[in-house]
């Protein structure tokens, strides 16, 4: 997967060659790109943003520096230099307070696809007509970590891009951890324990201890629902009740 992402911070993003997105990188897997917005500006104070036009507090950045720099990775992104064809557009993230909520669902949507790029607003945001201009040759999605606002798109892109790099085939050395995780099922993850068994007076829940797989599985269930109960009764109202086993609804 080929991954853009363009920043007036391009530093934030050094995150990026740690753990096991950075190992992925090393590998081949994740072909990632840190672009400067500064680099496509063409005067000498390299400027990325104006007033706003209506008046108003802050500053909004300018389009022609978006359009370069968009412009720039849609056709790197072909590799022949030439801009995509419908089929060929690479997915334009724009982390905003104002987009859809990022999801697990979305994480692997996304992970399917061959080429995405994000674009890191700082300020009061980006002109708005860079959006439309950028509607004909990507497939534009505004795209929100949640109900909270940042200083600018890039902690939320770290975010995204771990979410989405971990789903990409090979990225998880076992993928088998990938299936019982909070939100791979719609439920929030069982508690885990690790040895030892008894710690400051604390024990380690007796059925794990058993060796009996068919319990362990119906409790750690038993555990996901009451914590989603708990914790997000949100989910639970969503949850497919058809993925619930006889035992499970008896619980
Ligand atoms: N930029 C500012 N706030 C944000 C949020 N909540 N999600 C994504 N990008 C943002």
């Amino acid at each position: 997967m080929r991954i853009d992402v363009v920043s007036i911070f391009p530093e934030y993003l050094a995150a990026l060659d740690l753990s096991l997105i950075g190992k992925a990188r090393q590998d081949g897997l994740l072909d990632l790109n840190v672009h400067d917005l500064r680099d496509f500006t063409t005067d000498r104070h390299r400027t990325v943003d104006d007033t706003p036009y209506g008046g108003g507090a802050g500053m909004v950045m300018k389009a022609e520096p978006w359009a370069q720099a968009l412009g720039s990775v849609a056709e790197a992104g072909t590799g022949d230099g030439v801009t995509p064809d419908a089929e060929t557009r690479p997915v334009l993230i724009v982390p905003s307070p104002a987009g859809a909520v990022f999801t697990q669902a979305m994480a692997y949507e996304l992970a399917e696809e061959k080429h995405l790029v994000f674009a890191c607003g700082r300020y009061e945001g980006i002109d708005e007509r860079v959006l439309e201009w950028a509607d004909e040759r990507f497939d534009v999605r505004p795209v929100s970590l949640g109900d909270y606002v940042l200083n600018g798109g890039e902690v939320a892109v770290l975010a995204m891009v771990e979410a989405i790099g971990r789903l990409v085939p090979g990225v998880v050395g076992n993928p088998e951890s990938l299936v019982e995780e909070s939100h791979s099922d719609g439920l929030l993850e069982y508690p885990v324990y690790t040895k030892p068994s008894s710690w400051r007076d604390r024990n380690v829940p007796d059925i794990l201890l058993s060796g009996n797989h068919g319990k362990i599985a119906q409790w750690r269930r038993e555990q996901q629902l009451q914590r989603t109960a708990a914790r997000r009764p949100d989910l639970l109202e969503k949850f497919d009740v058809s993925q619930l086993t006889k035992a499970d609804k008896a619980a």
